[in-house]
């Protein structure tokens, strides 16, 4: 994994431990108006791309297969650090993948899995065409240290 990922997984790691790793995922429409929400950051993986469990019917998803540039954003408020990469997005959904779906869908909790499906009242446990992945290459990073007087910025290019 590239040494920047690292060190900031590791800002992750010690913030939010076993907690959700929530962070904002930012995307533009068709008309380039940008659009936030939060998400749970799912694993950085060792090559250092993030992973995320999405859903076809969103509108991210819809953005991002149209225009992959994407920034991530956390507050982490213990450390006072912001974190924000910056990446491109890749989209996998039941037209491009089966392996890697079906390993997240079965990681997630039952609870999880309900909101991933099509219908509330729906006891079906199998996976639905629905549910998709994305991955975050990331290619730039920075890092807002506000705990430090000087107020530190770093920035690096990944990749
Ligand atoms: C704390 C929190 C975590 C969330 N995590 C996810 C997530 O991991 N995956 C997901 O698809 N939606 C997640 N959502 C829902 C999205 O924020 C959002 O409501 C959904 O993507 C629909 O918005 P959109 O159409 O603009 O994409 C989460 C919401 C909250 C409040």
């Amino acid at each position: 994994m590239n040494t920047t990922v690292q060190y900031i997984k590791s800002f992750l790691e010690r913030e939010f431990g076993h907690d959700p790793w929530v962070c904002m995922l930012a995307t533009t429409d068709e008309a380039a108006r940008p659009t936030v929400r939060c998400m749970v950051l799912r694993e950085i993986d060792t090559d250092g791309q993030l992973w995320f469990v999405s859903d076809r019917r969103t509108r991210k998803d819809d953005h991002l297969r149209a225009r992959p540039d994407t920034e991530v954003c956390f507050w982490l408020p213990r450390q006072q650090v912001q974190i924000r990469i910056r990446g491109r997005a890749t989209v996998m959904d039941a037209q491009t993948d089966q392996f890697f779906r079906q390993m997240w869908w079965d990681r997630l909790s039952d609870a999880n899995r309900r909101i991933f499906r099509n219908d509330e009242t729906d006891s079906d446990p199998s996976m639905p065409g629905t549910f998709e992945l994305l991955s975050v290459t990331p290619t730039e990073i920075e890092l807002q240290d506000l705990s430090d007087q000087d107020n530190v910025q770093q920035v690096w290019k990944v990749g």
